[in-house]
């Protein structure tokens, strides 16, 4: 039997505005906290700021035009709400505006369908002086942004994710500060802070339900997964992935997902985090768990587990075991695991929004860019997503993380993603051997795998 994925399954990529666009404030945007942040010694790889990053803003035909050579037919990228909004008092602004026209237009002319990520992490630094998300009234200012945007890609764009990892907006943005604004604060008040981004989503979601009523709707979120060593490890391996506790209780996708779509948190033991938990009421979570049409997952690692005596034993990773250029663990076997716990879980259709690693990719003298570790990664992580699929999860789609090597927030350039190699001195871009490798993985719907 030819293995391939489900028929309408969906190839693409995936990229965010500040890690590609350059040139902020062209045309009338306005500071994000990205812009502040980045250029505050000491926050980032060797300073490194996204004023230009990959010049998409005036480069975006030659990102489209990748996408079509790899014959993807799905983009998921974000806009830049300090480029649309940027006083963040919702007086648009038209030049903003423009650019998301033209490359949505550019990837509806191509045959590419736009999947827009609403906030991927560029505050617009006039919220941020308000208290950002700390700020209560951000939900209205989040909804008003959803709102606009609907009504104005009505017709054009169908799928948003309205908010990407929340975890890292709160969990490194206020919490180890180690992303903009760069806020260490105190359990009670990254509570609210996260309180306040799914408050947005829940608003967001209506607003843009009400504006377009053909809008598909979603949300892509990361934390801990973990797989079992063997069969008889699968209950430690649900038990290890959806426990939540005080120390470990933002990086999940359950603090997310289940008030989203379960309408409730979380069971947690009694404690600090339990005491904010309960403190949320019965009307902040009607206003929160609107059901989304699809859940997007970003996955890069988990962890293997086995049954314990009294609870999940996490497997610690042997010396020398396979790790990317971040040192980021390789394990395929949590697109498999992981995914399929989450599908158990929730019962709505999931992209995987996000995959793929960083490489120490260079310029070989043949001009060309040889990147056989990034295609080791992939065929491994899409065989086990293949047997997901064939598991009887309904997964739709997956966007490889990125089209090309971006900005990689305090890293800087120092780490590369991409299925197109972007030598940043000059801006041209090379596809990588990757990217060929994938074409040929699209071609074949995977049965090349
Ligand atoms: C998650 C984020 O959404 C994206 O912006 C980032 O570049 C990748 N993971 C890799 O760290």
């Amino acid at each position: 039997m030819i293995m391939t994925f489900p028929k309408n399954f969906v190839w693409g990529a995936a990229s965010s505005a500040y890690q590609i666009e350059g040139y902020p404030q062209e045309d009338g945007g306005g500071l994000s906290i990205w812009d502040v942040f980045s250029h505050t010694p000491g926050k980032t790889f060797e300073g490194n700021t996204g004023d230009v990053a990959c010049d998409s803003y005036h480069r975006y035909e030659e990102d489209i035009d990748h996408l079509k050579k790899m014959h993807l037919s799905a983009y998921r990228f974000s806009v830049s709400w300090a480029r649309i909004d940027p006083e963040g008092n919702g007086n648009w602004n038209p030049g903003g505006l423009a650019y998301y026209d033209r490359l949505v237009d550019a990837c509806i002319a191509a045959g590419i369908t736009p999947y827009m990520t609403l906030y991927h992490w560029e505050l617009p630094q006039a919220l941020e002086e308000q208290g950002g998300w700390q700020n209560p009234g951000i939900v209205d200012c989040f909804a008003r942004f959803c709102r606009m945007m609907a009504g104005h890609f009505q017709g054009r764009v169908r799928s948003y994710f309205l908010l990407n990892e929340p975890q890292c907006t709160v969990g490194l943005g206020y919490g180890s500060g180690i992303h903009a604004p760069g806020k260490k604060l105190p359990l009670p008040d990254l509570f609210q802070c996260w309180k306040h981004t799914l408050l947005s989503y829940g608003k967001g979601a209506t607003s843009i339900r009400q504006t377009d009523p053909q809008a598909q709707i979603g949300i892509a979120t990361t934390g801990r997964l973990c797989y079992p060593e063997t069969p008889a490890d699968a209950d430690a391996a649900r038990e290890a992935t959806f426990a939540v506790s005080d120390n470990d209780w933002l990086f999940t996708h359950q603090m997310t997902l289940d008030p989203i779509c379960l309408g409730r948190f979380p069971d947690c033991a009694p404690g600090p985090l339990k005491t904010c938990m309960d403190a949320v009421t019965e009307e902040e979570i009607a206003v929160i768990s609107q059901a989304p049409d699809f859940l997007g997952f970003n996955i890069y690692n988990g962890w293997c587990v086995r049954t314990g005596k009294d609870s999940p034993y996490f497997i610690p990773r042997y010396d020398g075991f396979p790790r990317t250029a971040l040192k980021w663990p390789v394990t395929p076997e949590v697109l498999d695991y992981g995914v399929y716990l989450l599908w158990e879980r929730y019962h709505a259709p999931i992209y995987i929004t996000e995959n793929g690693l960083s490489c120490n990719d260079v310029i070989s003298l043949d001009g060309q860019v040889h990147d056989p570790n990034r295609i080791d990664f992939l065929h491994r992580y899409l065989l086990c997503l293949r047997r997901c699929c064939q598991r009887g999860a309904d997964v739709r789609g997956y966007f490889h993380w990125s089209l090309t090597d971006n900005y990689e927030w305090h890293s800087g350039y120092s780490e590369r993603f991409g299925l197109v190699f972007v030598d940043f001195p000059t801006g041209k871009r090379i596809l990588k051997d990757s990217a060929d490798w994938y074409r040929t993985v699209v071609d074949s719907h995977g049965s090349v795998l």
